[in-house]
């Protein structure tokens, strides 16, 4: 509390509304029989749209109901903004509906540096930041230029506010739940929701409550606790939930070292992460010219808004002594396999890895606070008076160009280049494997990040690269010794002396005493930027990784609001992701562009007549067709053909990820309706978005009764629409012998969602709404 602020933002765009927001807690509350609430429901239910219709239904909440939510704000990745753009602008608007920001992150390699990456960088996806700003320009969008800084650590230093709820386009966005608040991460359709005004739903989370006590010391760091916790819980252990941490052991940790530990809940599948207020929050909001949030957050909290409620009761509560922690490593491969430090030695040793390290990587959206980096800098410093260089190539990636500005004023970067170090681009660089290395190409080798995810092949692209997590304070002693067993509790290292040498625990500063500077102002939005309509929004007729998107037409023709008769494309068996019906990898280029991307369509779905992946049969072929082909090539067949088409899909159709592009592929090829023996929820949502009718068997068993080149029509959906909601939906088959029978489905289309449908998309309902 004690750093006065060097500059203050204008803060009317990014201080929650609290008095609106504390008043509908308090109606909820009511509403609840005033029961005693969490930190995350207090949060949840103030941002609902419509309390009595979310939380009515009498039963339980957490965990079953559906939450209808208008959060404040939404950010968006330079990746996953693309088509939630396109997207945005087919639904017709001027502006959008809450403040909403882009940043440049993603797009940027790391190869030798800084300067000349982000100029490779800029030049090589110009076409795409180009689209990005002139978009931005258009709609009223903050845009963050390549070199700002990584999405999450410019959200925790700009716009995060305690007790607020928003969304963003990356699965690290719970990092901002360090001031808190909640933060969650969700898909392009998603953040549309939020962008256009139309509420956004939520299946309540239940709520994990972390009890901590006693506090982090020495080389202990919160980077430790939560890959502490990840080991505990799970890659799996978080899902469908929020943790909220509570008890004596928040308050003295710092603001930026929470946010570490809420960014990595995502690591555990977590909903998102948070805290109570503390004097910390307060002392991070002044020191990023935020006073004003800060003053109005304390009035907020001596309210009760932004702790639990004593008495509140959590789903599961977890004890964690922080006193009793020690620094521990993660991975290799996945984020939940922990080793205590103390233990990693042996670890190494009984599985036979060498015990070497091949590089050390600190700084990501994850650990580039100014606490980490003057923490490491520490370590530099005790070393560089000892004579010693690291050992192995040392990266570091600061989170922003506050942060970088920031570091070099306060000779943090040259102390830690004097012992070897180089300073990447402010962006995500190698965490999202934008690291081109020259060594270790197709060979096994061991590397230590003080990033979030370590699945194969994330940061170098060579699956053989065992990739560990620690705390940048582990991972910068490390490279010192170069190899995995070194324990810099224990251990020292040899000097040119001979002498044995040992780092003393290092300390940091949470905050800088002078205050952050800004650094290159080019980089930053003007805050609250007015739309700009004449604006064009470029994309090159020619553009391979852009196209704007085409309104879907509505599929009712001659039978009025019962669907016109629909081929079967396929009937998928078994597990199918969102990740099989839009795979990633190489495809990641199209996000922008649906024609292109769209050829990925199904291609690792199992084809239940035959077994075989990615094949698809063309009962109508015509002269000169194959009788079978791939499955986007049979599906672009019927869209040639003006054929509407329906798929037949096994259990747990679309889970996964919120992936938008797994609903727009097959809408884009005409595909009508989906008919599952059950359907991932957000998936089917993001199908209801697109304009296509999910539909579930009623008996799981009609499932084999249909097959590829069967029709299939709706009897009863002009029911449904007209308004008797309890109308079933049934489907009349006509298999390919002529055999007829129907079948009885159900569904979970709200009166909404209805009307999307019959509008062609959300987006097109939208658009009507405007004219
Ligand atoms: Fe994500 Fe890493 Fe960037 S976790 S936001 S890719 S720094």
């Amino acid at each position: 509390a004690t750093h006065a602020p060097f500059y203050e933002k204008d803060c009317s765009s990014i201080t929650p509304p609290y008095a609106q927001l504390i008043e509908k807690w308090k109606y909820v509350r009511e509403l609840l029989n005033n029961r005693p609430l969490t930190l995350a429901e207090k949060i949840l239910y103030s941002h609902l749209n419509d309390p009595e219709k979310s939380l009515s239904g009498g039963g339980k909440i957490r965990g079953e109901s559906y939450l209808q939510l208008t959060p404040q704000r939404v950010a968006m990745q330079d990746a996953s903004a693309q088509m939630a753009l396109l997207q945005f602008m087919s639904a017709g608007l001027s502006r959008c509906a809450v403040p909403t920001s882009i940043h440049c992150d993603h797009l940027i390699q790391a190869i030798d540096g800084a300067e000349s990456d982000l100029k490779r960088s800029i030049a090589s996806n110009k076409e795409v930041f180009d689209f990005l700003e002139s978009a931005a320009r258009k709609y009223g969008i903050e845009f963050w230029k390549p070199g700002s800084g990584i999405i999450h650590q410019i959200v925790l230093e700009n716009y995060a506010a305690p007790g607020m709820l928003m969304l963003g386009t990356d699965s690290h966005t719970p990092n901002a739940g360090g001031l808190g608040l909640l933060a969650i991460g969700v898909g392009g359709a998603d953040a549309v929701d939020a962008m256009t005004g139309t509420p956004w739903e939520l299946k309540a989370p239940q709520v994990v409550g972390i009890h901590l006590t006693g506090k982090l010391s020495g080389w202990v760091t919160p980077k430790d606790l939560i890959l502490h916790l990840a080991g505990k819980l799970t890659v799996r252990g978080g899902t469908g939930r929020i943790l909220e941490y509570f008890g004596p052991g928040v308050a003295n940790q710092s603001c930026t070292g929470l946010a570490t530990v809420a960014n990595m809940g995502a690591e555990v599948g977590a909903t998102t992460s948070t805290f109570p207020y503390t004097e910390n929050m307060r002392a991070y909001l002044n020191a990023t010219g935020r006073a004003p949030v800060a003053r109005a957050a304390d009035k907020a909290a001596s309210m009760g808004f932004l702790n639990a409620d004593g008495g509140a009761e959590y789903d599961e509560v977890i004890e964690i002594n922080l006193s009793e922690l020690e620094p521990t490593i993660n991975g290799p491969f996945t984020p939940d396999l922990a080793t205590p430090l103390s233990k990693f030695g042996s670890f190494v040793k009984e599985q036979g890895w060498k015990d070497e390290l091949s590089a050390g990587l600190i700084g990501s959206c994850t650990n580039s606070s100014y606490e980490d980096m003057t923490r490491v800098a520490e370590l530099a410093k005790q070393a560089k008076a000892a004579g010693l260089v690291t050992k192995v190539p040392f990266l570091c990636t600061p989170g922003s160009e506050q942060i970088r500005a920031t570091m070099e004023r306060d000779g943090v970067t040259n102390t830690l280049e004097d012992v070897g170090a180089v300073v990447l681009a402010n962006a995500c660089g190698p965490c999202i494997g934008q690291w081109k290395r020259d060594d270790m190409k197709g060979e096994e080798n061991a590397i230590l990040t003080s990033f979030n995810r370590n699945f194969k092949s994330r940061n170098d692209g060579n699956r053989l690269t065992m990739n560990f997590l620690a705390s940048p304070t582990i991972v910068t002693a490390m490279a010192f010794s170069g190899s995995l067993s070194f324990n810099p509790i224990t251990d020292t290292l040899t000097l040119p002396s001979g002498k044995p040498f040992r780092f003393t625990p290092p300390a940091g500063r949470d905050l800088p005493t002078e205050g952050f500077t800004q650094g290159n102002t080019d980089y930053y939005p003007s805050p609250v930027p007015e739309p700009q309509p004449e604006t064009e929004v470029i994309i090159r007729a020619d553009s391979q990784r852009l196209e704007l998107l085409e309104p879907f037409q509505s599929h009712f023709g001659d039978r009025g609001l019962e669907l016109p008769p629909l081929k079967v494309l396929m009937r998928v068996r078994g597990k199918c992701t969102t990740d099989h019906i839009s795979a990633a990898g190489p495809w990641l280029k199209y996000k922008g562009h649906l024609t292109n991307i769209s050829e990925n369509l199904l291609i690792t779905a199992v084809n239940d007549e035959g077994g075989d992946v990615n094949v698809a049969f063309d009962h109508d072929r015509a002269a000169g067709e194959t009788e079978t082909d791939t499955i986007p090539a049979v599906a672009k067949r019927f869209k040639a053909r003006n054929q509407p088409w329906t798929l037949v899909v096994d259990d747990n159709y679309g889970e996964g990820s919120a992936r938008e592009h797994a609903a727009l592929q097959p809408r884009f090829y005409g595909c009508a309706m989906i008919i599952a023996r059950s359907f991932a929820r957000i998936h089917e949502t993001n199908l209801k978005k697109q304009g296509v009718l999910p539909l579930w068997f009623a008996d799981k068993a009609d499932y084999s009764r249909i097959g590829s080149g069967d029709v299939v029509e709706t009897i009863g959906l002009a029911d449904l629409i007209e308004g008797r909601q309890n109308a079933a939906v049934k489907l009349k088959v006509t298999k390919r012998t002529g055999e007829v029978f129907e079948i009885l489905t159900k569904h979970t289309m709200s009166e909404d969602q209805l009307k999307w449908f019959c509008a062609g998309s959300a987006l097109n309902f939208i658009r009507s709404r405007m004219s």
